[in-house]
C-alpha cells in the first residue's frame, strides 16, 4: 500500500463521504462515494456506512475521518448535529479499526477542512491567523496561526440574538446553510445575517484571512458581494473535497509521528 494514499472520510449530517486521497497532489485519486447519513444517527449505523465505503474501495490502508464534533485523544466529546448523546465517549478511531481492520484517525471535520485548505488550497500561502469556516448543516470553525492548528474551537456555537424570538441562540442555528434552507431565506437575507456572524468572529479572533467552505462554497457568487469584514475573505479552493482531504492528511501526519500507535495502545 502506497503511503501517499490514504482513505479520507467525512461524516456529515446528510452524507458520509469517502475518497482515496493522493497526499502528494492534495486531491482525490478517483471518484468520491457518498452514502446518505443513516437517519438513526447511531455509532453502529455510521460504522456500517464507513464499512460500505471501505468495501467499495477494497481499502486496507490508513483511514482518516472527519467528525462533526469535539474530539479529544480520539474520544468524541460532542456531536451537536449527529445523534446527540449517542456518540459521546465513543472512540470512533478504535471502532473503525475493529470494524474494518484498518488503522484510523479521527478529528473534527472543520479542523480537517482547514488543514486541507491551509496545506493545498486557499490558505496555502498565508502566514498569520487564518480562520476556516465550513458552512453546511452546522458551522464548523478552525483556526491556524502560522499554519499551526488550535483544535476543536466550536465557534459555530457562539451565541447570537434571534430577532424573531429575542433569544440568544447558537450562531449555526441562525447562519448555517441548513438555517438558510429551513427559513427559506433569500441569499441576500442569509448573507446579511452571516456577515454579522463574521464580524462577531472577527472581533474575537482578529484573523488575517477567513476562508469560507462547506456547502455554500460553490454558491459564492450569490452571497460574497454582501460580505464586509475587515480582513481578506476567500472561498475554499477545495470546495467540498476539503474535509475528506484534510482527514486523510491528518491521519498520515499522526501515523508517521507515532501518535496513532500510542493512542491505540493506551
Ligand atoms: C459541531 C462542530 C462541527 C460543525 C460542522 C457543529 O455543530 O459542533 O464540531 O465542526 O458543526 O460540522
Amino acid at each position: 500500500m502506497k503511503k501517499d494514499l490514504v482513505l479520507g472520510i467525512d461524516i456529515g449530517g446528510s452524507g458520509v463521504k469517502g475518497a482515496i486521497v493522493d497526499l502528494k497532489k492534495g486531491d482525490f485519486k478517483g471518484d468520491r462515494l457518498r452514502i446518505p447519513t443513516p437517519s438513526s444517527h447511531t455509532p453502529q449505523s455510521i460504522l456500517d456506512a464507513i464499512g460500505q465505503i471501505v468495501d467499495e474501495f477494497k481499502w486496507k490502508g490508513l483511514i482518516g475521518c472527519g467528525f462533526p464534533g469535539v474530539i479529544r485523544s480520539q474520544i468524541i466529546e460532542t456531536a451537536a448535529n449527529l445523534g446527540g448523546k449517542n456518540f459521546i465517549g465513543v472512540n470512533l478511531a478504535e471502532q473503525i479499526g475493529l470494524a474494518c481492520g484498518c488503522e484510523a484517525w479521527v478529528l473534527n471535520d472543520a479542523d480537517a477542512a482547514g488543514l486541507a485548505e491551509t496545506t493545498y488550497g486557499a490558505g496555502r500561502v498565508s502566514n498569520g491567523v487564518v480562520v476556516m469556516l465550513t458552512v453546511g448543516t452546522g458551522i464548523g470553525v478552525s483556526m491556524f496561526t502560522d499554519g499551526v492548528l488550535v483544535p476543536n474551537l466550536e465557534f459555530g456555537h457562539l451565541r447570537m440574538r434571534d430577532k424573531l424570538t429575542g433569544k440568544n441562540i447558537s450562531a449555526e442555528k441562525l447562519c448555517s446553510d441548513a438555517a438558510r434552507k429551513r427559513g427559506d431565506l433569500t441569499w441576500k437575507a442569509w448573507a446579511q445575517r452571516f456577515n454579522k456572524y463574521l464580524q462577531y468572529l472577527y472581533s474575537l479572533c482578529w484573523p488575517d484571512l477567513i476562508i469560507i467552505g462547506g456547502g455554500v462554497a460553490s454558491k459564492s457568487e450569490k452571497f460574497l458581494k454582501y460580505l464586509d469584514v475587515n480582513c481578506d475573505i476567500e472561498i475554499a479552493k477545495l470546495e467540498n473535497r476539503a474535509g475528506i482531504i484534510g482527514a486523510a492528511l491528518a491521519a498520515s501526519r499522526n501515523a508517521h509521528s507515532g501518535i496513532l500507535r500510542r493512542v491505540r495502545n493506551t
